[in-house]
């Protein structure tokens, strides 16, 4: 008798244009479920997996067009900035029996408001820094509540502000100083809100979840490395390299992440009513073996998602459709045992001013690993940077150092005028 394996296959669009949505793509692609695979808007390594499409995804209306003429099955929304304002709750009033991933509005508010995520985490006992929020109005009772709390603190604007809304004040009439100028807008709406909370001294791990909103599963654990200078120093950027798995997260310290934190959060979610289908970011420290909250993201990170997707085993749109359906219980992750490392190439002077538009040299493929672009577009000149992080060089090894001395090695051999990578990702775990 012969067994018919029937597969449908679907079109997919994902949204987005950095190098976690390079991964995406590039997993997505790998799909036994892929029919056709856009990505709007895109880069230039995208477009070697799928078809890049010149949309905003800010922009609601042409993306719900876009949804119609080319019968798109699967929406996979990699940003935050859409989730925050409400693209999932436009498209789910749209199209009711569409997949989409990403949580509405009202769950990406554990990333869009610091104040939100701080109160969630209270009301379900979860484990993070005490904290108080503040506004114009309580302004006076911030500078009272500053002066009682001991050093470093920390300052976070309320809203997104492009990964700058966080300041740690060594000084107290710094943080004074700080936090008149954040109410008084130093980051426009965002900083309308100000939360002052306690300073935690740890390590810091990324753990990333999928979860259909009752049901969730754990991906490959990662750690990421957010300083533009070697022995994390220097300004914070986006990410300059990521590493998978981290040795010091071991089963005791996940057990206890799993028990304290990932249940909790994906049951107050479902308490709360907040419809949550997608990724859950948990931005975490490890401080005396006790794993704590510092921030929830609605979405991948990035560079993390460039380690984290190579060790993972599964077909990725499986998991997005259980995930959008309500079935993640049925799956189970499977994970590559290799190490992965992902070392970030970026435009000279960034995070600060840089140029783009410089042409890339020496791109080719690897056996082992993987290249994949970020801020980058295809031109007349050929491939030429084109965004602050330009490329994460990404290989497999047999241990953290193997790893990122292949990516190091792949990532001197490619060249752009001011390039620059950190040579040093993983060197706190090596
Ligand atoms: P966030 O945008 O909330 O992830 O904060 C950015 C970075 O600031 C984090 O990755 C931490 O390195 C640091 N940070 C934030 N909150 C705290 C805290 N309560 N204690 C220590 N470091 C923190
Ligand atoms: N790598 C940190 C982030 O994506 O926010």
């Amino acid at each position: 008798m012969h067994i018919i394996d029937f597969v449908l296959t679907m079109n997919v669009l994902l949204l987005g244009s950095g190098g976690r949505e390079h991964a995406l793509a590039w997993k997505m692609a790998q799909s036994k479920k892929l029919s056709h695979l856009f990505i709007a808007p895109g880069n230039a390594g995208t477009n070697s997996v799928g078809t890049n499409v010149p949309i905003d995804p800010g922009n609601f209306e042409l993306i719900s067009q876009f949804i119609v003429e080319h019968q798109i099955q699967l929406v996979v929304i990699g940003p935050e900035a859409p989730l925050v304002s409400g693209l999932v709750d436009t498209l789910a009033n749209r199209f009711p029996d569409l997949p989409v991933i990403g949580p509405k509005a009202s769950g990406a508010q554990l990333e869009g408001s610091k104040a939100f995520s701080k109160a969630f985490m209270h009301r379900h006992h979860i484990p993070t820094a005490a904290y108080r929020e503040f506004t114009a109005d309580t302004l006076e009772e911030g500078l009272t509540y500053l002066d009682n709390l001991s050093l470093p603190i920390v300052l976070k604007a309320d809203g997104l502000a492009a990964g700058k809304g966080v300041i740690i004040c060594q000084d107290r009439a710094e943080a004074k100083e700080e936090f008149n100028d954040m109410l008084k807008g130093k980051f426009g709406k965002a900083s309308e809100k100000v939360v002052i909370e306690e300073f935690l001294d740890g390590i810091e791990f990324s753990v990333f979840v999928l979860t259909d909103g009752t049901h969730y599963k754990i991906l490959p654990v990662a750690k990421d490395y957010k300083r533009i200078g070697e022995g994390d120093t220097g300004l914070n950027t986006g990410g300059m390299g990521s590493i998978s798995p981290v040795p010091f997260v071991d089963a005791d310290l996940m057990k206890k992440v799993e028990q304290t934190i990932i249940q909790p959060t994906v049951a107050g979610i479902t308490r709360d009513g907040l419809e949550y289908k997608g990724f859950i970011f948990f931005g975490l420290i490890n401080v005396s073996g006790r794993p704590m909250v510092i921030e929830y993201n609605c979405r991948m990170g990035d560079p993390e998602t460039q380690s984290v997707l190579p060790r993972l085993q599964n077909d990725l749109i499986d998991l997005l459709l259980a995930t959008a359906n309500g079935s993640l219980d049925q799956h189970s992750i499977v994970t590559d045992p290799r190490t992965v490392a992902s070392v970030v190439m970026v435009s000279g002077g960034y995070p600060g001013a840089y140029q783009k538009g410089k042409v890339i040299t020496g791109m080719k493929l690897f056996e082992d690993g993987m290249l994949f672009h970020a801020g980058t577009k295809l031109s007349e000149e050929g491939i030429v940077t084109d965004g602050g992080r330009v490329l994460a060089v990404t290989s497999y090894g047999t241990s953290i150092g193997d790893a990122v001395s292949k990516s190091r090695s792949r990532a001197e051999k490619i060249s752009f005028e001011g390039a620059y990578f950190r040579r040093d990702i993983g060197f706190d775990l090596i």
